[in-house]
């Protein structure tokens, strides 16, 4: 379907007919991760509602929160404009396979950058990695399995190891989270089931 090869199309869509507040709290595994990191400059790529962003926003990060639905955009400046971040949080359109934020980032993340339409998700991945600072961390989190409302019940996942090879990253990074958790999801009716994510924190060390 044509609305399905161009990623801002579908997203725009969902994102006009979803609960306006899923997606607004940040995830758990971004708290764990990011939570004890002294704030600095971070992006959120495929930032959706916000949440990460917003999160980080709140702590005193300066965040450039990026995705390709103008919707989700257009609430998440919303939303730092409620909150009274609009200091600290910036929104940029990007559709990712074609152009990236201006780096350097002491964080850039990456979480649950999926969706129906073609991505060449290793090489943006792959491009999203060389914004990160020295110093910095970049942290990817992606579906492990498939939860029951999901697009595609015949996917077939990387294990987190596989992921972070196909980033490509070279030398000069150490890892500091590696693995697949499992955890309750919710849905977009309010469902929720069992899935596993992959989890991969690595810091650039020059
Ligand atoms: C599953 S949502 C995840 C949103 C958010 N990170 C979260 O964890 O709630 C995937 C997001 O990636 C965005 N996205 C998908 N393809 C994209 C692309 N090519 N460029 C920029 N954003 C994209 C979608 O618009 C959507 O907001």
């Amino acid at each position: 379907m044509t609305e399905h090869t161009h990623g801002e199309h579908y997203w725009d869509e969902h994102y006009a007919t979803i609960d306006p507040s899923w997606g607004t709290r940040p995830n758990a595994v971004v708290v764990d991760v990011v939570g004890s990191l002294p704030p600095g400059r971070a992006v959120d790529l495929g930032c959706g509602h916000g949440g990460d962003a917003l999160w980080l926003a709140s702590l005193g990060w300066h965040v450039t929160a990026v995705d390709a639905a103008a919707v989700a955009l257009g609430r998440v400046a919303q939303a730092a404009a409620d909150a009274g971040l609009t200091d600290r949080v910036t929104v940029e359109q990007h559709d990712l396979r074609v152009s990236m934020p201006s780096g350097p980032f002491d964080l850039v993340t990456a979480t649950y950058l999926h969706g129906p339409a073609e991505f060449p998700r290793a090489e943006v991945l792959h491009r999203a990695s060389q914004l990160v600072a020295p110093g910095g961390l970049f942290v990817v989190i992606e579906h492990a399995s498939s939860a029951p409302w999901f697009w595609d019940q015949h996917r077939v996942f990387p294990t987190p190891a596989e992921s972070l090879a196909s980033f490509d990253l070279g030398e000069g990074w150490s890892v500091e989270r590696l693995d697949a958790p499992r955890r309750t999801a919710s849905g977009p009716d309010g469902q929720t089931a069992e899935v596993s994510d992959n989890i991969i924190a690595v810091r650039r060390t020059r």
